[in-house]
């Protein structure tokens, strides 16, 4: 009888488990998170420079981390990215084989990824 019980928690337990790893990242985050996603309108001002000093600043500011360049404002931005703009996008998409940014921690919200995408591929205003 407990051999019999035993049998089924586990399988109970399988099942659960494999309902969790059944649903992929883009059905947990990707999607849901970019209801409402507005990349139509996005600016340098308000939405890019509040990201990067969220997000990046900390290692990407005045004094940069070792090795990280520094995004402070428009202008080193839009120069670091003249020249390394697949890479600017590579790190923050996960994708391709540059870095992954943030370095030591999450990836930035699908929606916030795809403004910055956004805003790159217009140009990068100083909008
Ligand atoms: C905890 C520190 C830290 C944070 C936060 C961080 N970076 Fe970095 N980043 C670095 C360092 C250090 C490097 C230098 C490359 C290395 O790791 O040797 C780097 C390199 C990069 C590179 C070049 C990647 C390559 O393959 O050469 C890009 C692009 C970049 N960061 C973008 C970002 C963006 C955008 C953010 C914010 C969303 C961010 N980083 C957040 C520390 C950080």
């Amino acid at each position: 009888m407990t051999e019999l019980l035993l049998r089924f928690i586990i399988l109970a337990g399988l099942l659960f488990l494999s309902a969790c790893v059944y649903q992929n990242e883009d059905d947990l985050y990707g999607k849901e998170s970019l209801k409402g996603c507005d990349t139509l309108e996005v600016s340098y001002a308000s939405d890019i420079r509040p990201l990067i000093d969220i997000h990046c600043i900390e290692c990407h500011g005045t004094y940069p981390e070792l090795g990280a360049a520094s995004f402070t404002n428009h202008i080193q931005l839009s120069q670091y990215l003249d020249l390394n703009k697949k890479k600017f996008i590579e790190s923050i998409s996960h994708t391709g084989y540059s870095k992954l940014m943030p370095d030591n921690a999450d990836k930035l919200p699908e929606c916030e990824i795809r403004k910055m995408i956004h805003w790159i591929d217009a140009g990068y205003p100083n909008n």
